[in-house]
């Protein structure tokens, strides 16, 4: 593993360090280097830096142009404008970069993080003996991208689903489940998530119905809650029943959506409730928490209700029971002091912000997060349905997670089946295909926009050839692979001595850019610059193909083997950037 510095870094310190020479009053200041049209790079940091020095902006440029070592990466160096250096860099510097990226394996060069930290991750959290959504979608897959991406940069990264497995509402499915045992018993060893979900479904109704209609059943079932709580054996064994039973369902999901999610990580909301006592004592005898009208509360001087009074986050209920929040203050100190983050991400609903807010100021308070020891809600915006509106069914009804996928994945079925016979596809390999092609398109479509940001489910778009779709992507990949595939004898090979065309230059510094790329995403937890980092790749390299052919009798040999080299740099560039977003790339489309 060898990690490559790349060409903006060796820039970027050769910058540097003529700018120390010229202006050592200006220490290590930053030449601020962006990529640029008018030439590879330019540098905008000279002109603040004179303005501070009380020097002439181009003289200074001057100077650190005549003190820059050139030659080996740098090709040319000049001062434009007011005082702006543009650089260009030789094609030399550009291949052989990309050469040791090849050389490096699947990381590519990127670098492992010099001092990693220990995050915790809270997504893909369903709620049991219930269907899941598209709500439960978004978390599942923006919190496995940042899961990849976190981890490709060397982070350690602890998984928490912190289910939905708690509540009033079980005393009355365990107390109906108790009257009627055998609702949830199964005809074979094999059950289907399916067949779970629709056991729970049917008989959460009925207990829903009882429980309305019948005061007696609801006295019962109130009873039940309370043994939950204390404990009681034969309860939690029923209890028991209900998550197991959601848990097949939930693992068929998470296979349907390519993602795998172990059962060690599932950590539910039961799972802390021998911390949730002393969480109330810790903030009651530090202050932090006090009684109000029997409650125990945490008011905060910037959170009001309509009516101008503050809203307390209520910590414990008058009648002694304890809330979500409860819940996720006892989380944080299992996941601070026990699991020893210093990193907390909450893949969660931006609905759900203020609870947020409330509950990681209310930890600061009672010193569990600090300056070094931050937590993050990653919020999610609303999926909507093509009119604009919250995804509904026509009658009204929250869409079932499964049935998009399912058919997410008959759409892509038809896509890939339409090229199939040209590329010679298998029935086996039209069905694996058109599943990688669908659910790549739902995670991309999530992925590809800021998280925060609503947006449109839109399956007619997602599986569109052209366009910002993971189609068009993976098209681009298995396009490469075919081509080296007909390459025959040749083999990829870097060419250092041989000049490149605009468009290999293009793809190249692009290419370069990937570490650093992965590394902004992974620092702002922000998948959707990776997608756009891929589209653009993709872009380049049809460009590339519209402008140099790749397989041709014109060519010299040592031009077909470093284009070779080139897109098969792409592909591999793809196929890693894909996967940290939880996307396949078949080998033929
Ligand atoms: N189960 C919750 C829901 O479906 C999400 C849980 C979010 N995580 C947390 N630590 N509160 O809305």
């Amino acid at each position: 593993m060898a990690s490559v510095t790349s060409l903006t870094a060796s820039v970027h310190q050769r910058l540097a360090d003529a700018l120390s020479a010229a202006l050592p009053e200006a220490g290590s200041a930053d030449p601020l280097l962006r990529r640029s049209d008018r030439a590879d790079f330019q540098a905008n940091g000279i002109l603040a830096l004179a303005k501070k020095a009380k020097a002439n902006p181009r003289e200074l440029a001057t100077q650190v142009v005549a003190r820059v070592e050139s030659g080996d990466v740098i090709k040319d160096i000049e001062v434009s404008g007011p005082g702006f250096l543009n650089i260009t860099i030789t094609d030399r510097a550009i291949t052989e970069n990309l050469a040791e990226r090849y050389a490096d394996g699947e990381r590519l060069g990127v670098p492992l993080a010099e001092h990693p930290g220990t995050t915790v991750i809270d997504y893909a959290q369903p709620n049991v003996a219930k269907e899941m959504h598209v709500g439960h979608l978004r978390s599942a897959v923006i919190g496995d991208a940042v899961v990849q991406i976190l981890e490709f940069t060397g982070e350690n990264v602890v998984r928490r689903h912190h289910i939905g497995d708690w509540g009033t509402q079980f005393g009355m499915l365990i107390q109906y489940l108790d009257e009627h045992p055998h609702e949830l018993d199964h005809k074979d060893a094999q059950v289907s998530g399916e067949e779970a979900m629709s056991n729970l479904d049917r008989l959460y109704k009925t207990a829903r119905k009882l429980f309305d209609s019948d005061e007696e059943f609801k006295t019962r079932a109130r009873r039940r809650v309370v043994d939950l709580q204390a404990g009681d054996p034969a309860t939690l064994a029923s209890w028991q029943k209900f998550v197991d039973e959601s848990k097949i369902y939930f693992f068929s999901v998470f296979e349907k959506l390519d993602m795998e999610i172990q059962d060690p990580d599932i950590v539910g909301e039961s799972g802390y409730n021998d911390m949730l006592d002393e969480t109330c004592r810790l903030l009651e005898e530090s202050g932090v928490a006090v009684r109000s009208e029997g409650a125990l509360c945490v008011f905060f001087d910037d959170v009001k209700g309509p009516d101008g009074n503050p809203v307390p986050l209520i910590v414990k209920k008058s009648d002694g029971g304890y809330g979500y929040a409860a819940t996720d203050l006892s989380a944080i100190r299992d996941r601070v002091f026990n699991l020893k983050a210093n990193s907390l991400i909450y893949v969660v609903d931006a609905r759900q912000s203020l609870h947020f807010k409330m509950v990681f100021e209310t930890a600061r308070r009672a010193g569990w997060l600090s300056d070094d020891v931050k937590a993050h809600q990653l919020a999610f915006g609303t999926v909507l349905g093509k009119d604009g509106k919250p995804f509904k069914t026509r009658e009204g009804e929250t869409i079932r997670l499964v049935d998009l996928l399912d058919e997410a994945i008959d759409r892509a079925t038809n896509v890939v089946r339409e090229k199939a016979e040209k590329v010679g596809l298998s029935e086996q390999e039209i069905e694996e295909n058109g599943r990688f092609v669908g659910i790549g398109a739902v995670k991309y479509a999530d992925l590809s926009t800021s998280a925060v940001r609503d947006y449109k489910f839109d399956l007619d778009q997602m599986v569109s050839l052209n366009g910002d779709t993971s189609v068009y992507l993976q098209y681009a990949y298995a396009r490469i692979k075919s081509i080296l595939r007909k390459a025959g004898e040749a083999r990829p090979a870097a060419h250092p001595e041989l000049e490149l065309a605009p468009a290999e230059r293009e793809l190249g510094l692009h290419l370069d850019r990937f570490g650093e790329t992965l590394a902004e995403v992974a620092a702002g937890h922000e998948p959707h610059k990776l997608a756009a980092y891929l589209y653009q790749l993709a872009s380049l390299l049809t460009t590339f193909y519209d402008k140099c052919q790749v397989l041709s009798d014109d060519n010299p040999t040592e031009v077909v083997e470093n284009r070779l080299f080139l897109v098969d740099l792409t592909a591999r560039t793809l196929q890693q950037g894909m996967a940290l977003l939880g996307i396949r790339t078949p080998e033929r489309l």
